[in-house]
């Protein structure tokens, strides 16, 4: 390789430039001048990517037009009508972090490889801690809510099945008890773990959305009646659909009397521990087992990065230490500063870092302020729902994530499926939409920091223009 390639002058160029276009990406963005999700077609975009590389090219040049063909072909997510999906609309600053971070390349499975990140992971996951009311856990970052659930729920199973280093288990056949609007990621961790279809209790909810802690006990029998021992409740802080938070409280009273692991499935809604006003939805949460939050959802994060604590230390490595002379010494516990004990990763991204370095430089207040802000923007979009007549609001929002329809048509649903299809073609506006009781909703996940109550009141009247 030529040591052109690691050139800093040529490198600092580069970046100049690259920063110079992003900087633009950006501007055109966040004013609106750009479309939302540009048209694309999978086979299109296939064919505008090929695999045909080059045996050799120009470098520079080369790197930058493709660039520019990525940022052309790209989701704005900074845009302020994307309100679809749970993906932030990272932070700029952030997205420099993680420039450090591919520089750097500092993968952490041991202190050694990544002193600094290994540092600032545990001062971050300390500081999520210490929101949840956890001052003695453990944990670790993770790639994502997914991922974060799977780590959490093998622990549980480690943990309550008492599996042994033979592979043998006090509980043979485990179940776990989860809402029906949990992220479909919970019942993956279940069929993950080999436990099966009958492993997976859904528990009914509630006209909010909400899990209904007394059809606990019912799901529980129902277990028993199929020869499996629940060994977990899942509960959502918040549901991915509508937002809607699980009764802690309840379902902790719950796990206390059957021995339950408790799992709050915090990814999207956490962050709500940040404000005095909102931290009240996840009441309960001092009484968990296990909790998982992303940060590359309400914290403005680019992706990914995911919280995995555990409110007894000694749990946090109980399912993922592993031996490894390479890597590892000692015990977990003695090396608690090597991350590798506790992750599915073995090298990773010094992920801690871009929050780290956001909470240093901008304070903590700014993630506070996003948060309420978005939660407002959620409650204000869903009142002047109720209000109008042509519209029809699922449920009032708990969190920032709102479900509506528009009305006036003989099916409701095709009229949803229309007005989201003709939204998206327009490239002016990017939402999602669910299925609740078997009825199709518009959705609306408000989490981009630049929407506004203008940005929505355009997008209603957007949509009453459809024909
Ligand atoms: C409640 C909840 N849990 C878990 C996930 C999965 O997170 P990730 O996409 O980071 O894997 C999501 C994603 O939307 C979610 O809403």
């Amino acid at each position: 390789m030529p040591e052109s390639a690691y050139d800093p002058e040529a490198f600092r160029a580069l970046g100049h430039r690259l920063i110079d276009r992003l900087a633009d990406y950006l501007g055109a963005a966040t004013s609106g001048a750009s479309p939302v999700l540009p048209p694309s077609v999978p086979e299109d975009l296939m064919a505008a990517f090929p695999s045909d590389f080059p045996e050799s090219s120009s470098g520079e040049s080369c790197f930058l037009s493709e660039v520019d063909r990525i940022l052309e072909a790209s989701h704005r997510l900074h845009h302020p009508h994307f309100v679809g999906h749970q993906v932030s609309a990272p932070l700029p600053q952030a997205a420099l972090s993680d420039l450090i971070s591919s520089l750097l390349n500092n993968g952490m499975a041991v202190f050694e490889m990544g002193p600094s990140a290994t540092a600032m992971e545990r001062a971050v996951l300390r500081w999520m801690a210490d929101l949840a009311g956890w001052p003695a856990a453990e944990g670790h970052l993770t790639s994502g809510g997914s991922i974060g659930n799977l780590g959490a729920l093998l622990t549980a199973r480690q943990i309550m099945a008492r599996l042994d280093t033979e592979g043998r288990a006090a509980i043979e056949r485990p179940a776990m008890l989860i809402s029906e609007q949990a992220h479909y990621c919970g019942a993956r961790a279940a069929h993950v773990m080999g436990w099966g279809r009958e492993g997976l209790l859904a528990v009914d909810t509630d006209d909010r959305f909400r899990l209904r802690p007394e059809k606990l006990g019912e799901a529980l029998l129902e277990a028993r009646r199929r020869g499996r021992e629940p060994i977990a409740v899942f509960a959502s802080s918040c549901s991915t659909s509508t937002g809607s938070y699980d009764p802690l409280p309840a379902i902790a009273d719950f796990c206390a009397e059957e021995k339950l692991w408790l799992h709050v499935d915090g990814a999207h809604g956490a962050s709500a521990l940040l404000s005095p006003q909102l931290r009240h939805l996840l009441t309960g949460i001092e009484r968990a087992d296990s909790l998982v939050w992303d940060a590359h959802k309400m914290l403005a994060m680019p992706a990914l990065l995911t919280g995995v604590l555990f409110r007894n230390p000694s749990h946090a490595s109980a399912a993922l230490a592993q031996k490894a002379s390479y890597l590892f010494d000692r015990d977990p516990d003695e090396e608690w500063y090597n991350a590798g004990h506790r992750t599915l990763e073995c090298t990773k991204t010094m992920m801690g870092m871009k929050l780290w370095l956001a909470l240093r430089s901008r304070g903590v207040g700014f993630f506070r302020d996003h948060v309420e802000s978005r939660h407002a923007l959620a409650r204000n979009f869903a009142r002047e729902l109720e209000a109008a007549p042509d519209f029809e609001l699922a449920v009032m929002p708990e969190s920032n994530i709102v479900c509506f329809r528009h009305l006036g048509a003989e099916d409701l649903d095709a009229r949803q499926a229309q007005v989201r299809a003709a939204l998206i073609a327009s490239e002016r506006f990017y939402l999602t939409q669910t299925r609740l009781r078997d009825d199709l909703w518009l959705r609306t996940t408000l989490i981009n920091p630049l929407t506004t109550e203008a940005d929505l009141a355009d997008l209603l009247e957007s949509i009453r223009r459809i024909t």
